[in-house]
């Protein structure tokens, strides 16, 4: 088993393309990482032993995580597991001309950091507009080779 896991929420591919070259550049440098789709998580993948979480999530609906993303927070929300002593990264796609920039971001720290208890062991990762623009593959290329040295 990987000792990291990357749960994702995506609504049009966007965020869905970053985890996997988040993976793809953490794997480089030896990180085993699983990425799976919000859609298909649950409870069990909180409480599984991996060591760093990492949570991927666009923001729609002024300033909320996609469905998907939403969804799983609805099935965990009844009976939340404690994430102290995990690692906790966090990334978000949005588009800085809406009002809530990433606001799924924020929500996403509330619940894993805030609510939950997970350390934040970097600052989270804001990508404004389309993933494949060069400056946006170059701050993703960074972040993740900042990633890989704390986990
Ligand atoms: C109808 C609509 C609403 C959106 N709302 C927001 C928003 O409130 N905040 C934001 O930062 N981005 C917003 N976006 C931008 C998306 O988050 C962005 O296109 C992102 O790359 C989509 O990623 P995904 O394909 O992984 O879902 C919105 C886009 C659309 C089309």
């Amino acid at each position: 088993m990987a000792n990291t896991l990357l749960i994702y929420g995506s609504l049009t591919g966007n965020t869905e393309g970053v985890s996997h070259k988040v993976q793809e550049i953490l794997r480089t440098k030896g990180k085993e990482i699983e990425v799976k789709n919000a859609i298909d998580s649950d409870l069990p993948d909180l409480t599984a032993p991996y060591e760093t979480f990492i949570l991927a999530c666009s923001t729609w609906d002024d300033g909320l995580p996609a469905s998907d993303f939403n969804d799983f927070i609805e099935r965990i929300s009844s009976n939340l597991p404690s994430l102290a002593g995990k690692k906790i990264a966090i990334l978000g796609l949005g588009d800085s001309n809406y009002v809530h920039f990433c606001g799924a971001t924020t929500i996403i720290e509330e619940l894993f950091v805030g609510k939950m208890g997970g350390q934040k062991i970097i600052d989270t990762l804001r990508i404004d507009g389309y993933p494949d623009m060069e400056e946006n593959q170059t701050v993703i290329s960074a972040w993740t080779d900042k990633l890989a040295e704390l986990i």
